[in-house]
């Protein structure tokens, strides 16, 4: 047995989580502010959540879950993607009764899908992502992108590129898939085996194909947008109306079709242009699901959202030489040389934590020197020194690190001394 992280897993070390923590919060303050609410699902769920909601031809359900069987006998899957969770409890939690419409929920969720590793590519990944559920509006989906851009913009992203396309509605896509067939049936031969499959099962995805992608007929297939009926126009005219009311810039590309069932009429991703970025691009992908709802068992909702890798944006934010504001400073350290100062040390410490100040020690007996050494290395603000002659009068020396400032301030004054310092707070006892 290797002792070794599985391969596609990867440790997130405390410097490291840090970064993962400043942007987590940027991103739930611009869900504050766009009012979307949090919602938390369960990271396994029962199999057919997956097959139903996200599709039994995708590459997802086909290839990539992790499905085991339970002592119960029942089969469950950790979850590869966060719509179809957040759908079914969307259902089964009766949201749809909810007196506020939409429903405007944001997650950050742990996904497991048994993909090929690499850069950018993991086997547990995260994501963030939102679902609006209640709205057939345009003006949602955009409002859903602009969610999207925000977050990277507010990070310091700049090299990007949104692609837009629209699937449909069910006729629509109907009419395509028509014509789709028809077109790729004579080179079936020559088409990948997947894609033999796909012709079938769901040509639309054969358009998005890696291995055929250079193949003649892929230039001259038919494009979903002379297969869209009045409304599925409007409705994506509308939606392109509305971005360029919000001067969010975008491409078309009609090949652009999702990898995953449930998505009609809006479909887009965004893509890093920064150079360095590495082989995968995408950044975040996401579109409308009208039929979910209903293929999950609840009332005809409509249904759209997106969710971005995190693991990308970090290299994203890397690619573009952006350095995150992370404070790795503690505001105070506290020097104790001595047994009985030790002593007094821990209950000082303490004290201080529970009165809001953010304070480290020592633990290992070391030093003066060896103590103010630590200090350096945790970058503290404030230095709290208690020796013996400081123990003899009652005081401590509070020593700003910046200025270099020495104070002696009475044991009884330290709270308040240090909320005045670092808060402005108040003292509890
Ligand atoms: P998705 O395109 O499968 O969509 O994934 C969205 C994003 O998750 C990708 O653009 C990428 O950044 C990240 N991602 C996906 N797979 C991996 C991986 N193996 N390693 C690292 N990052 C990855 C969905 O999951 C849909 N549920 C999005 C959505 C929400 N559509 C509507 N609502």
């Amino acid at each position: 047995m290797s002792m070794r992280a599985p391969r596609g897993t990867a440790d997130i070390l405390p410097n490291e989580v840090k970064r993962w923590q400043y942007v987590e919060s940027i991103l739930k303050d611009i869900c504050d502010r766009f009012n979307y609410d949090e919602i938390r699902t369960p990271l396994f769920e029962h199999t057919e959540v997956f097959q139903r909601g996200v599709g039994d031809s995708t590459d997802i359900v086909q290839k990539e879950m992790y499905t085991f069987e339970d002592r119960g006998g029942r089969s469950l899957t950790l979850r590869p993607e966060g719509t179809a969770t957040v759908v079914r409890a969307f259902v089964e939690n009766k949201l749809y009764g909810s007196p506020i419409q939409p429903v405007k929920l944001f997650y950050f969720m742990q996904l497991f899908r048994y993909e090929r590793p690499q850069q950018g590519r993991m086997r547990q990944l995260n994501q963030f992502g939102v679902e609006v559920l209640g709205s057939a509006d345009p003006s949602v989906d955009a409002e859903v992108i602009a969610l999207a851009m925000t977050c990277y913009k507010e990070l310091g992203l700049s090299s990007l590129k949104l692609v837009l396309n629209s699937l449909g509605d069910k006729e629509s896509r109907q009419n395509h898939r028509k014509a789709l067939v028809e077109h790729f049936s004579p080179y079936k031969d020559e088409l990948c085996s997947d894609c033999q499959k796909r012709l079938n099962q769901n040509p639309l995805r054969i358009l998005d194909c890696k291995t055929d992608r250079d193949h003649p007929a892929m230039k001259t297939a038919p494009s979903i947008l002379d297969y869209l009926n009045e409304y599925s126009e409007q409705y994506f005219n509308q939606v392109k109306a509305y971005l360029d009311m919000m001067e969010i810039p975008y491409v078309l590309d009609q090949n652009l079709v999702r990898g995953l069932d449930y998505y009609n009429h809006t479909a887009f991703e965004i893509m890093s242009e920064a150079e360095g970025f590495g082989a995968i691009t995408t950044l975040a992908g996401g579109g409308r699901y009208n039929g979910l709802t209903e293929e999950l068992g609840g009332p005809n909702t409509p249904g759209i959202g997106f969710a971005m890798g995190l693991e990308r944006l970090l290299m994203a934010i890397d690619a573009e030489n952006i350095k995150l504001p992370i404070d790795s400073s503690v505001d105070c350290f506290f020097i104790a040389v001595g047994e009985t100062a030790e002593k007094q040390a821990s209950e000082l410490v303490h004290k201080l934590r529970v009165n809001g100040i953010q304070v480290d020690k020592d633990y290992q007996g070391r030093k003066m020197k060896a103590q103010f050494k630590a200090a350096d290395r945790l970058k503290a603000k404030y230095v709290i020194i208690l020796g013996d002659n400081e123990l003899e009068d009652d005081i401590v020396n509070v020593k700003n690190m910046k200025t270099g400032d020495q104070t002696e301030v009475p044991l009884t004054d330290l709270v308040k001394t240090m909320q005045a310092e670092l808060l402005g707070g108040s003292q509890n006892e």
